[in-house]
């Protein structure tokens, strides 16, 4: 029987609707089916970066010279959560799942920064952040990370930074993620300049911040050479990390840990 150009359109309709929530059925099943493997994926790319900074893993590798994979070199970490007003480990949160990035976008788990403190250009500094503790054999501080992040040319850089036994050397950088421009502010994924952060001072003798990336080295222990013509990029870093070490970020903490040292009196 022929379809008369009513039944037509009708018959269209049925079919697209019909289309459309079998595409939607497929996509949300597959989105809520693939969530754990995204989740198990994020937290391992987070434990990579840690050990690339942390000089444990090399750039590019999952596993190390002996064949350990991320999951086995972590187990020597120990996360802790910081306050970071104070500088005191707290358990107000609950550090293996603790994300804060996400906390920093809220008024009750975060601090509003005025223009001056603002040298990272956050917008907001979270309460409580996260230090990664590694211990060496006989139970003693062999390296600490701390997560850090700031503002480059194009957005935000997010990082990690290892800081030798001495609480005061830094032993690598490494960015996780970065929108700056490949060859330019990129250069900051560059293998050279990132191992040039082994052994560099952060503080100076009065224990402020003292890094600087220059364009000339003097021979001083505080510089990192800037990244060749991209001078947001370089200045967005020297901000980041002094932020990040400073004051208003890990500074307390790093304080409390040289006093319990006897680094300081
Ligand atoms: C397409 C394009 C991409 C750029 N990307 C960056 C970048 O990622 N980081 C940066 O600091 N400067 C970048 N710049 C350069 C800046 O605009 C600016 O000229 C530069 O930071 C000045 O650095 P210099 O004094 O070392 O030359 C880019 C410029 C262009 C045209």
């Amino acid at each position: 029987m022929p379809v008369g150009p009513r039944e037509g359109i009708k018959n269209i309709l049925v079919v697209s609707v019909v289309v459309c929530l079998l595409c939607s059925i497929i996509v949300s099943f597959t989105a809520v089916s693939l969530k754990p493997r995204q989740d198990v994926n994020k937290e391992l790319d987070r434990k990579q970066n840690i050990l690339r900074a942390a000089g444990l893993l090399p750039a590019g590798a999952t596993t190390d010279a002996e064949g350990r994979d991320a999951g086995v070199l972590f187990e020597s970490f120990e996360v802790r959560a910081v306050d970071l007003e104070t500088g005191e480990f707290t358990s107000d949160v609950d550090a293996a799942s603790y994300d804060q990035i996400r906390a920093a976008r809220f008024a009750e788990s975060s601090r509003d920064l005025s223009a001056e403190e603002d040298i990272a250009t956050l917008g907001r500094r979270e309460n409580i952040g996260l230090a990664y503790f590694k211990q060496d054999a006989v139970g003693a501080l062999e390296r600490l990370v701390i997560p850090v992040r700031g503002y480059g040319l194009w957005g935000t850089l997010f990082g990690f930074l290892a800081i030798d036994r001495d609480l005061t050397s830094a032993v690598g950088l490494s960015f996780y993620a970065h929108k700056e421009t490949p060859g330019l502010g990129g250069e900051v994924d560059n293998a050279n300049w990132k191992a040039s952060w082994d052994g560099v001072m952060l503080f100076d003798e009065t224990g402020e911040p003292a890094v600087r990336l220059v364009k000339t080295r003097s021979g001083s222990d505080y510089e990192i050479d800037a990244l060749s013509g991209a001078t947001l990029t370089t200045r967005g870093v020297e901000n980041l990390i002094a932020f990040w070490t400073g004051e208003l970020g890990y500074g307390p903490m790093l304080e409390r840990l040289k006093l319990a040292n006897g680094q300081v009196e």
